[in-house]
């Protein structure tokens, strides 16, 4: 499956084309709907939150709400463009760059008259358009019972420790986590740290500032075997490296223990394998966050990303007028304080894209029938091997 997207953030609206993807596929615009809900959420988004409520139009590639295998394209409306349509016209050029942005650098590589012209693309808006391609994949996962979810572990340094553990060791009601985690204003499981969590925010709103932060996303019932150790873009850690990374403002990936992994010994770090007739083969532990030499093995794959603190701040940080070479405060425009909760949202949507990608590569590409028939083959094999 590959996708392109397009638009602005004030634009009309965002598009997007998906091609390869499976015949057969009920599609349920209400999921998508949902799923784009639950980006535009989070405590510390700003005012065009309140704007938009993104829902997705699909064009072409689906028909009696079925997808038909020819390509998806698909738009999702910004409302927000009846408010910018005169602006953008005349606006004077915008030349004291945001530091942390693709500002200056924009400006520099398309020869740009304002940044403007970079601020629109390069907007995080287009994590919506990501977000619909995420619904449509997660929508065949859903037939491999493939589960995805998320939850933001820092904000600021308010910190949230033991989720992951006790979501692994299914020593707590996974439903209840879910549903707390889907409740709290900034995705985070835990009544308290979430309240913390919101105090920082508000501190940061407070005084001008803005905040990163720290998100999990974990997928549970792979089969072992996706990804290769064939060629080194056919592995699966660096291809889901590749697609976190990919999201504006994430700046470290790391797949289950990979950060602390230099302070443990070989001897303690490795989850041995063990086998018996019910379970097959299995880890006691999870450190290799389920994917070992580019391949998944069967564990909860689990990534945990970093975001950096927003660029944009109320009255901007020090910059240089691009055309004076004066020195000017950067441009300040409406933006958000914190956007992690959301980033959490787009980490599942990226995981999910990856997925169907790599069961694609395995399973086939043309029809969910044919994914399922050849999946449906490989589990048998594992069971009788
Ligand atoms: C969901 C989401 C919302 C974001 N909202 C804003 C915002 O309102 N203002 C802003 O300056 N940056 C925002 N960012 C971060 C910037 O888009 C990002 O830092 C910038 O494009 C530079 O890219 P880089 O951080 O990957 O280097 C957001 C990021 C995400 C994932």
């Amino acid at each position: 499956m590959r996708f392109l997207t397009a638009g602005e953030s004030h634009g009309e609206a965002l598009s997007g084309i998906i091609s390869e993807y499976p015949s057969g596929v009920k599609i349920d615009e209400d999921f998508i709907n949902y799923e784009l809900s639950r980006r535009q959420k989070g405590y510390g988004r700003g005012g065009r939150v309140k704007i938009e409520a993104d829902q997705v139009k699909i064009l072409s590639g689906v028909r009696k709400n079925k997808s038909t295998g020819s390509p998806i394209s698909f738009l999702i409306f910004n409302k927000d463009w009846q408010n910018w349509r005169q602006k953008l016209q005349f606006e004077e050029s915008l030349l004291n760059p945001r530091p942390g942005h693709a500002d200056l650098s924009g400006f520099l590589k398309y020869r740009l008259e304002s940044i403007r012209d970079v601020i629109e693309r390069s907007s995080a808006r287009e994590t919506a358009a990501r977000v619909c391609v995420g619904a449509f994949s997660k929508l065949v996962l859903k037939h491999l019972d493939i589960n995805i979810y998320s939850y933001v572990e820092q904000i600021g340094n308010k910190k949230l420790a033991g989720t992951l553990n006790a979501l692994l060791a299914g020593d707590v009601n996974i439903v209840q986590i879910l549903e707390d985690i889907e409740k709290s204003p900034v995705r985070c499981p835990d009544e308290e740290i979430s309240k913390l969590m919101i105090e920082e925010i508000d501190k940061a709103k407070n005084e001008g500032d803005t905040l990163g932060g720290k998100f999990k996303v974990i997928a549970s019932g792979l089969p072992p075997g996706l990804g290769s150790f064939d060629q080194w873009d056919s592995r699966f850690d660096a291809r889901v490296a590749a697609a976190f990374m990919s999201i504006p403002s994430i700046k470290v990936v790391e797949i289950g223990e990979g950060f602390l992994a230099p302070f443990f010994h070989g001897k303690e770090f490795h989850d041995e394998i063990y086998y018996d007739d019910i379970r097959g083969f299995y880890r006691k532990t999870n450190r290799a966050g389920g994917i070992e030499g580019g391949m998944t093995n069967g564990q909860p794959v689990i990534i945990t990303a970093s975001a950096k603190p927003i660029p944009t701040t109320v009255k901007g940080l020090q910059s240089v007028n691009i055309k004076t070479k004066n020195i000017e405060n950067s441009l300040s425009e409406r933006s958000d304080v914190c956007a992690v909760p959301s980033a959490a949202v787009v980490g599942e949507a990226v995981l999910a894209q990856e997925i169907l990608n790599a069961f694609q590569d395995k399973f086939g590409k043309d029809s969910l029938e044919e994914v399922l028939e050849n999946y449906n083959n490989y589990k048998k094999y594992l069971k009788e091997i």
